[in-house]
């Protein structure tokens, strides 16, 4: 996950940034993959189990469409959640930095990705086909730079957003932006799942601070409210990853 997988430290908490204020080319990618994704955690389980299990009742609309995942940094999860529903996953990334490290880390992943696999494919018949999952991820992957606030509407069938629209600025009118113009990014009933971390201060990748607006469910609700339809957000307990965090919260549901 994302940001809050770090150290704040409380000088930073009074800092005010919006999303174009920081220089996200100086995002330490290997850094951040490792404090997060070197080894599988109890949220990011929770996490994938309420995702595989609402992508499985809730498929596109279509057939192995186009799929987007949005500020994808150093987490391949939420691309490997989608491969059952996917021809083609774009992973949009603002930083040079991120997109190098996807793009080198999609030709030799890292062993920790098969742990995330083995959660993602139990006892789910959709991922079953899929026998070498990173390099079917390879194949179908697409590494684009590209910005949120800036999506084109309308072309997904399929999207995930993980850490992003509260991770990427203190500015609330900005999350709330992100978060609508990820979903609308998506066809009409295309599924999504967005992941946020709760009541965040910031969060510190290599010794560089990074912004977040601290939300809550009610902020998550009321920013998919108009662009979202059969919304369920759940909260997921995480402890451990930095201090200046309150848990995750899940949301998932379908365009508008
Ligand atoms: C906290 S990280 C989350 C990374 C990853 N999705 C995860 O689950 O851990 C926030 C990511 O958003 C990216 N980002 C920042 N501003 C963005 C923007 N305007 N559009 C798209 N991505 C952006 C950053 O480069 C970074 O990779």
């Amino acid at each position: 996950m994302s940001y809050p997988r770090s150290m704040m430290s409380p000088v930073n908490v009074a800092e005010r940034s919006g999303n174009g204020e920081v220089d996200w080319d100086a995002f330490n990618s290997a850094a951040y993959f490792s404090h997060n994704y070197g080894e599988l955690r109890a949220d990011d389980t929770a996490i994938i189990e309420i995702v595989a299990d609402f992508f499985d009742g809730n498929p596109p609309p279509s057939d192995m469409g186009r799929a987007i995942d949005v500020g994808s940094g150093a987490n391949l999860y939420p691309a490997m959640v989608m491969l059952p529903y996917a021809s083609q996953v774009t992973l949009v990334e603002r930083s040079f930095t991120n997109r190098e490290w996807l793009a080198a880390e999609l030709g030799l992943p890292h062993r920790s990705w098969q742990l995330f696999w083995k959660v993602i494919s139990a006892g789910r018949s959709a991922y079953a086909p899929i026998k070498e999952p990173m390099e079917t991820l390879h194949g179908r992957v697409r590494v684009e730079r590209g910005n949120v606030f800036s999506l084109a509407p309308e072309r997904y069938d399929v999207g995930t957003m993980f850490f992003v629209a509260e991770s990427i600025t203190t500015r609330t009118d900005e999350f709330e932006r992100a978060t609508r113009l990820f979903v609308n990014a998506l066809r009409r009933n295309a599924p999504f799942a967005a992941a946020f971390m709760r009541h965040s201060f910031g969060y510190d990748v290599a010794g560089k601070h990074f912004p977040a607006c601290s939300i809550n469910e009610d902020d998550v609700s009321r920013a998919l409210a108009p662009v979202a339809r059969n919304v369920m957000i759940e909260r997921v307990t995480s402890e451990g990853l930095r201090p200046g965090y309150d848990g995750m919260i899940v949301a998932t549901g379908r365009r508008k």
